[in-house]
């Protein structure tokens, strides 16, 4: 089993890449797999709503990684999106290539388990989670929660780390999506996930 994790940030090893990382490695230590993609920098179209994709099969174009992470979501079983905040919403390059994907190949998501993260230095994070999660939510995907909403605090590179109860909040939605899987290929009943105590942190000092 393997967890496509898409790093919507243009800063390759940012907060987002963080708390992408903390849910993969609590992947890997139970059991399944996991690829972080990251969007980069290079230029992304938007949707144009031609409709070739009707026709082709995939996005019409393919200059850029839309059709990649197509090729990497048929390899998965779930998917996880992390997104920085920008004025409140997913950034820009992530949902242009977020509709196109889901526009072009839908089928390649349904029924995979999916999780949006939202990574911001302040607020609008509860708002960019809802946008990335309406994309799953009209494509039969099961939605993996977590302790919390999927937010993690953080401004300048690194300092995702910092934010001990957003990292603890990762750390869960990944033994969750971990729970869910099994639970989805076992034919066994698979036991609940054990729960690390609550460590609430807030940000006055
Ligand atoms: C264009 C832009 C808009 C931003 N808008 C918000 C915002 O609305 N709310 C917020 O809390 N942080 C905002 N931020 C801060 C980022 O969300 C924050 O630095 C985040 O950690 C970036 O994630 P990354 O390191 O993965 O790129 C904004 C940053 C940029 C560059």
């Amino acid at each position: 089993m393997k967890v496509l994790l898409i790093n919507g940030s243009a800063r390759a090893n940012g907060n987002t890449h963080i708390a992408l990382e903390e849910v993969g490695k609590t992947l890997k230590e139970n059991g399944v797999d996991y690829e972080i993609v990251g969007i980069g920098t290079k230029p992304v179209h938007g949707c144009i709503a031609c409709g070739r994709c009707r026709e082709l099969g995939h996005c019409v174009f393919d200059d850029d990684l839309c059709n990649r992470l197509a090729e990497k979501l048929a390899e998965s079983d779930a998917i996880v999106v992390g997104t920085p905040t920008f004025y409140g919403q997913p950034n820009g390059a992530l949902l242009a290539l977020m509709q196109r994907l889901f526009y072009s190949q839908s089928h390649l998501a349904m029924h995979k388990p999916a999780a949006g993260i939202a990574v911001c230095r302040r607020g609008g994070a509860t708002a960019a989670l809802q946008s990335l999660t309406m994309m799953f939510q009209l494509q039969h995907m099961p939605m993996v929660t977590s302790q919390y909403w999927n937010i993690v605090y953080g401004r300048a590179e690194g300092e995702a780390t910092l934010d001990s109860e957003g990292m603890q909040t990762m750390r869960a939605l990944g033994r969750n999506i971990a729970f869910l899987l099994k639970s989805i290929h076992s034919q066994e009943p698979v036991p609940y996930p054990e729960s690390e105590e609550w460590e609430p942190m807030h940000f006055i000092r």
